[in-house]
């Protein structure tokens, strides 16, 4: 154990070399290992991308054209999914799955605490309520035995996440969902291109919703998906993201007639032709991209697998995760740091790290509307304490994955006991 004085500002690494190299962290006034700060996640694009937006602007239609079923045939097939439904971003996809799920006052939906906040907001958009359920120690997905815990009569919809890219326990929930005759809704805003037992996400739950947010596989902008297989529920989010409506503008335009009827009240979600263009384009290249985050992610677990100080992501056997984020948990207990200060000398060193998630029970909003004191969900609580995400996105060079492993090693380095 080393002696902590106020040399924690001193990283010694090297320990293995007979030169022992000691680096002042740059939170303390030493040099960054970045010169510019790395960002978490970032879009990429290129010439072909531009052209394929080019074109749209120059056509007759910039929304609600030709490029939707373009991209949403693209999309269903690639996934695996007999439909795809577009949407203007991945939470109004999610809106759309919990109004096809038939969610109105008086249902409840079981959902993870460890997401992003839409998750839980698209129960309440419907009025409502999310039940939350504590998630599992390795994936940090929604665990299995705590949501049978939570069904209930009212229970309508189960909601996993597949957090940071890894499915959660699709064979488990279903079965729970099946039996309980509620939907399973897939949040798979982090998870195209994941594998399940041989499959990819897309056509594994009732409805599976992805996100085309600038830092996701592939990016339209703002935008998001809904796969489904059943028909029935294509065509209720079809409506509903067309203000429920029963015909589109081109449809009717096409058929030389001007009558349409509104048939429910729906939104206008659409996804624009121009960011199905984008999509479209994006979509020919998400192999190789996914290929290049499977690299980073091995990367960075060989790096880290072995640090006492650092629990890195679990991978379940059956499971290719998409790495849409890579969260390291710090095992505070071996470290003289907490979290923040961990997470602060990262930023000093200019890497762009991050923290997914605050637990949605743990916002003012849902702290207030429903008394949540904290303590509710202990495993989920625990991991928040300690998450902290790497820079991840496939545009990111070797050395960029180098200067991450470096950082890291150096800060935790200096705050080891
Ligand atoms: C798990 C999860 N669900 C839903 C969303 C919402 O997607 P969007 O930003 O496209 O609305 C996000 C966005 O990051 C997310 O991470």
């Amino acid at each position: 154990m080393r002696a902590q004085t106020d040399n924690d500002a001193v990283a010694i690494t090297n320990m293995t070399s007979s030169s022992t190299k000691l680096e002042t962290l740059a939170v303390h006034g030493g040099t960054p290992v970045r010169e510019k700060l790395l960002p978490y996640g970032r879009q990429s694009l290129d010439d072909d991308d531009i052209l394929a937006v080019v074109d749209v602007l120059k056509s007759d239609w910039l929304t609600t054209g030709p490029k939707i079923a373009e991209f949403e045939g693209a999309f269903a097939e690639w996934v695996g999914a007999r439909f795809a439904v577009s949407f203007s971003s991945g939470t109004a996809a999610l809106h759309g799955a919990a109004f096809a799920a038939e969610l109105g006052p008086g249902d409840e939906a079981i959902t993870t605490p460890l997401t992003f906040c839409a998750t839980a907001n698209c129960v309440l958009y419907q009025d409502a309520t999310p039940m939350f359920a504590d998630v599992c120690d390795d994936t940090l997905n929604l665990d299995p035995q705590e949501v049978s815990r939570k069904l209930s009569p009212r229970t309508k919809a189960i909601i996993a996440v597949d957090y940071a890219g890894h499915p959660a326990a699709l064979d488990e929930l279903r079965q729970i969902a099946e039996r309980a005759g509620a939907v399973l809704i897939e949040d798979a805003c982090h998870a195209l291109g994941a594998e399940y037992h041989g499959k990819r996400v897309g056509s594994l739950a009732d409805m599976t919703v992805f996100s085309f947010h600038p830092v996701k596989h592939l990016t339209t902008g703002e935008g998001g998906m809904v796969t489904t297989n059943d028909a029935r529920l294509a065509e209720a989010l079809r409506r509903f993201r067309n203000h429920g409506i029963s015909s589109e503008a081109r449809q009717r335009q096409e058929a030389g007639q001007w009558f349409y009827e509104m048939v429910l009240l729906g939104f206008n979600y659409r996804l624009t032709d121009i960011g199905c263009a984008l999509g479209i384009s994006q979509l020919s290249r998400l192999e190789p991209n996914l290929a290049r985050r499977r690299e980073i992610a091995a990367q960075y677990t060989k790096a880290f697998h072995d640090w006492p100080a650092i629990t890195v992501p679990a991978v379940r056997k059956g499971v290719i995760p998409a790495w849409h984020l890579y969260p390291i948990r710090l095992n505070l207990e071996s470290l003289s740091g907490g979290r923040t200060e961990i997470f602060r000398a990262l930023r000093a060193e200019n890497i762009g790290v991050n923290v997914h998630y605050i637990p949605v029970h743990q916002h003012p909003y849902y702290r207030d509307r429903f008394n949540y004191k904290g303590g509710e969900y202990p495993v989920g609580e625990d991991a928040y304490g300690r998450l902290i995400s790497l820079p991840m996105f496939h545009s990111m060079a070797n050395r960029d994955v180098e200067d991450v492993i470096a950082a890291v090693s150096k800060v935790v380095e200096a705050y080891r006991k």
